[in-house]
């Protein structure tokens, strides 16, 4: 699997691949989504951890969604790849503190600073990240 983020500037009328795209075509070309992980490469209630721009980024997928949170617990800076998913929640695999997957706060009193996240859309079977805006629930 490629999982370079896009990078550069794209013609007009190309996908994030550079070949010709369609006029209906939804990819955003004027926005700061970065290519992240194929859906494909993403389990159902499961995490792909991957890099963008030099920031460790966790994807987490469960029933309600897809999100993209910094791969950094705030407790002892643990990466939160390897936890599992449950209750709308990643548990870090160092300790078990819980962090929301949609605001990344943590929900318990192992940490106190939320975690980092960042807006995400799935368009043509990926997940882009962008790393200059939370999530909208984000608080
Ligand atoms: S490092 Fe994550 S809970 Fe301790």
């Amino acid at each position: 699997m490629d999982r370079r983020p896009a990078t550069g500037r794209l013609a007009a009328g190309c996908d994030l691949s550079g070949r010709k795209r369609p006029p209906n075509c939804k990819v955003a070309m004027a926005d700061n989504y970065r290519r992240a992980v194929s859906c494909s490469d993403l389990p159902e209630r499961g995490t792909a951890a991957v890099e963008i721009d030099a920031v460790n980024v966790i994807i987490c997928r469960d029933e309600s969604g897809v999100f993209a949170l910094e791969n950094r617990c705030t407790h002892q800076e643990s990466p939160l790849q390897g936890g599992r998913i449950r209750r709308g929640a990643i548990m870090c695999p160092m300790h078990g503190a819980p962090f929301a997957l949609k605001t990344g706060a943590c929900l318990s009193q192992l940490a106190y600073a939320p975690i980092r996240t960042f807006a995400v859309k799935v368009e043509d079977d990926w997940v882009f990240v962008d790393l200059t805006s939370p999530a909208v629930d984000a608080g």
